[in-house]
């Protein structure tokens, strides 16, 4: 059976208690559906230290989860007002989106900034989920991942919080693309994924699991999702 992950992208959502409340909730919901899924929590920056110590204090043992931040700064520790640096970040998180379309399109991220990120993810031994919305994304950040490990996610902009997701055809097809230059990595799917569709990404052949953005907010949703997945 495939390792599954599903992946909680929670944006610009949540203050620290309503984040402590969501862990709270997942904890009390069923865990049988564990086996073979590996389940991520990317909040913001800001609550990056509770979700870790809710998520060590109210599941404990209970089911693996991990913790990534949303967005990395392309510099090291210094002078840079606002940066969150990689060597920070990895002292709560394990994993890192890079190159979301939000930050492409609302923050002026190119392929350069993006791949600068990318290595300062790899260089803190941060796994980057790295967000790509077309091929040429793909080839613009080609050599910076070449052989390490990192995870890709197909996120077409059409889908992404209009309750329009790509068909599992096309994913499962640029998934596959994305594999043949890439290598046997986990490639992902992204855009208005929700409790009733994602069994039909996650059964597709090249498809290992989604980025979930508005449908994670919601606890009951997003333990539904995981377990349907
Ligand atoms: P939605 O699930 O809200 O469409 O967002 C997808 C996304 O951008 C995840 O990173």
């Amino acid at each position: 059976m495939k390792k599954v992950f599903i992946v909680a992208n929670w944006k610009s959502n949540k203050i620290t208690k309503e984040a402590r409340k969501w862990i709270e909730d997942l904890s009390n919901s069923n865990f049988n559906f564990m086996d073979f899924k590996e389940i991520i929590i990317c909040p913001s920056f800001s609550l990056l230290s509770s979700v870790k110590l809710g998520i060590q204090e109210i599941i404990g043992q209970k089911l693996k989860i991990k913790v990534g931040a949303q967005d990395i700064s392309q510099f090291d520790e210094g002078a840079y007002t606002g940066g969150v640096n990689g060597r920070q970040i990895k002292e709560l998180a394990d994993y890192v989106i890079v190159g979301h379309s939000e930050r492409r399109n609302n923050f002026g991220e190119d392929g350069k900034i993006v791949n600068e990120k990318i290595s300062k993810a790899l260089k803190y031994n941060l796994i980057p989920i790295l967000c790509v919305s077309d091929m040429k994304q793909i080839h613009d950040s080609r050599l910076v991942i070449h052989n390490s490990n990192f995870i890709v996610a197909y996120e077409p902009t059409f889908a992404i919080g209009t309750g329009t997701p790509d068909t599992p055809e096309n994913a499962d097809k640029m998934a596959k693309n994305i594999k043949e230059i890439l290598g046997e990595i986990p490639v992902l799917y992204g855009g208005s994924v929700s409790k009733f569709n994602i069994k039909s990404f996650t059964q597709m052949s090249y498809i290992d699991g989604a980025l979930v953005g508005r449908a994670s907010l919601d606890v009951k949703e997003f333990a539904t999702i995981i377990q349907n997945a």
